[in-house]
């Protein structure tokens, strides 16, 4: 296994409520069954995760400077915070690990104002519409980014 296998895994704003939202764009799980779902594929790939969710923009902001000596890597769904959060970007670039964007739904499918992520340039990959195995699908390419 890997030493490099130590992968955070950040849920933004509104990821809390899953089980609640549009299941036509996010399916039906909670957001627990989720995490469960998550915590199996990082077993079945040998990455020890770690997990972070908060409504609150400035907190994730202080999370990602947190865990720049702690982490290998970064799976993150930032939520609505993806389309426009230059300060979560900042952020992300300053932990200098790499990371890959997940989005449940298919956003490029949607509104205009989904189409667009200020993180997806600075990202190793995005993977967007797969819904929960789209998590395993970033867990797998992390994993080849950190073995590599
Ligand atoms: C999302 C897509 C975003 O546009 C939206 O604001 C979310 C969830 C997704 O997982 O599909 O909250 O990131």
């Amino acid at each position: 296994m890997s030493t490099h296998n130590r992968v955070e895994v950040l849920h933004g704003v509104n990821l809390d409520q899953l089980g609640r939202r549009d299941p036509a764009h996010y399916g039906s799980l909670t957001f627990e069954q989720l995490q469960y779902r998550i915590e199996e594929f990082g077993r079945e790939l040998g990455l020890s995760l770690r997990f972070f969710q908060t409504n609150h923009e400035g907190e994730f902001v202080e999370h990602l400077h947190e865990i720049r000596d702690t982490a290998d890597g970064i799976v993150l769904n930032p939520g609505a915070w993806t389309h426009y959060s230059y300060a979560i970007r900042d952020a992300l670039e300053l932990t200098e690990l790499p990371a890959v964007e997940v989005h449940l739904s298919d956003v490029q499918a949607r509104e205009a104002f989904r189409r667009h992520s200020v993180i997806t340039d600075i990202c190793v990959a995005t993977v967007s519409g797969r819904g929960v195995d789209g998590y395993r699908d970033a867990l797998n390419r992390l994993s080849e980014e950190l073995q590599g």
